[in-house]
């Protein structure tokens, strides 16, 4: 009934056409009233570079891992796992709405451990998603339709850009939470639990696991453990982002730390996992969406409905990169050749910090740059001004986001004496 009527309403329409001649040819176009919208500020930062003739340039833009060469990196393990998927000629037939079943199993298991009770006892349900990006909007339309508290979702300040979105187009209203000390370019701890101790109940908070985006600042173990009683007593729904596993100390379980422990509280979380930092699968879309539900028959339903959710969206997920992912982590010597290239990636960037710092300092800054060594993960807040960020891309070539962040996974040991001495004349 209510398609035959738009029917009579567009063929009302198509009657008055002729009294429409005086409209603009922009505006007799289907899209004539649609507006330019801003370019991404990650990606412009990337054009931009692109453009620049200087053979010194840097992008430290974009959060991709490179080799001290300044060059995209394919890990070992990846190319290995390639090499005996494609020997077992493996058709391309779909794959189920939730994914590969042994990559869902092994991707739960590197996030909550192989002897985590949860897994042992059937209560979670982990669906493959089209990497970090695809599930976390698949966690959000799922919290917006079924979450029964607020519709809110406080998110650390500053987060990751496309976690305003994501949730925003899932029809979830944004909140923040104090995170980040400008002061002092680390967390800003009492202002967090201040905060969350504010948030009203059975509302919605996200945590980055490890390796805040964009500001290299975590919580230390004491930490989490506070705020892990705090979110309890608020009784709030914890959806942790784990972008990051490995990247921040190196060492897998460590990096899981904080969401193993909120579960051993007692916290029924979602997570969001990506494959594309820790396994450098960035173009693959490798990741997994969980949740840890009261008991086994919960599971199952929540599965049921994820799958409805996914369905009317992309139908099932790709199969390669699922395919490599775990063929690594289901392989013994794959998967300790890939912890060591996990742990090889983090310590590049950990020595780079240290070159940075030596660097400003042989440069003769005076300034304290300690919190460049502090921050961990791919990312270093440097606590430069959008006029800073701004001379040192026009005199630099060092091309970064405004608001001071430089992914430190694009300094090598070739370029990290030039942004020293370019953070230096900008910043003295
Ligand atoms: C905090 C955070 N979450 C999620 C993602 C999702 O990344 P992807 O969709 O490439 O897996 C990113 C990527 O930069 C991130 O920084």
């Amino acid at each position: 009934m209510a398609l035959l009527k738009s029917h009579k309403a567009l063929f009302s329409l198509g009657h008055l056409a002729p009294c429409l001649g005086s409209l603009s040819a922009r505006n007799s176009s289907w899209w004539g009233g649609v507006q330019m919208g801003p370019p991404d500020p990650i990606l412009g930062v990337t054009e931009a570079f692109k453009k620049d003739p200087n053979p010194k340039k840097m992008n430290l833009g974009v959060g991709a891992y490179r080799d001290d060469q300044g060059k995209p990196f394919v890990l070992k393990s990846v190319r290995k796992a390639e090499e005996i998927v494609a020997a077992k000629q493996l058709d391309k037939e779909y794959l189920p709405i939730g994914g590969l079943g042994d990559f869902t199993k092994a991707c739960a298991q590197l996030a909550l451990g192989t002897d985590s009770q949860v897994l042992s006892s059937g209560r979670s349900i982990t669906v493959q998603t089209i990497s970090g990006t695809g599930s976390l909007r698949i966690g959000a339309n799922f919290l917006g339709r079924f979450h029964g508290g607020p519709k809110d979702v406080y998110l650390p300040k500053p987060s990751w850009g496309n976690h305003t979105p994501i949730f925003r187009d899932a029809g979830m209203q944004l909140k923040a939470y104090r995170y980040y000390d400008p002061s002092n370019c680390g967390f800003d701890f009492k202002g967090a639990m201040e905060d969350i101790s504010n948030i009203p109940e059975q509302s919605v908070i996200l945590l980055h696991a490890c390796a805040h985006n964009p500001t290299g600042v975590d919580p230390r173990p004491e930490q989490w453990k506070e705020m892990a009683e705090i979110v309890k007593k608020r009784n709030l729904l914890v959806f942790f982002d784990m972008a990051y596993q490995g990247f921040a100390s190196g060492d897998i379980d460590r990096d899981a730390w904080a969401v193993r422990h909120f579960i051993e509280q007692g916290h029924n979380i979602v997570l969001s996992q990506s494959f594309a930092k820790n396994m450098g699968l960035y173009g693959e879309r490798v990741g997994g969406f969980t949740v840890v539900c009261e008991d086994a028959d919960e599971a199952k339903r929540v599965e049921s409905q994820l799958k409805i959710l996914i369905r009317p969206i992309y139908s099932n997920p790709p199969t390669s990169g699922a395919r490599i992912a775990t063929t690594i982590l289901n392989t013994p010597e794959l998967r300790s050749l890939w912890l060591e290239e996990v742990h090889g990636m983090a310590n590049r960037i950990i020595k780079m910090r240290e070159q940075l710092v030596a660097g400003l300092k042989k440069e003769g800054s005076s300034h304290n740059w300690q919190h460049v060594t502090d921050q961990i993960g791919m990312f270093c807040f440097t606590g430069l001004k959008p006029e800073q960020v701004g001379r040192l891309t026009k005199e630099f070539s060092v091309y970064m986001t405004k608001d001071g962040r430089i992914s430190m996974a694009g300094v090598t040991s070739g370029n990290v004496g030039l942004l020293a001495q370019g953070i230096h004349a900008v910043t003295k």
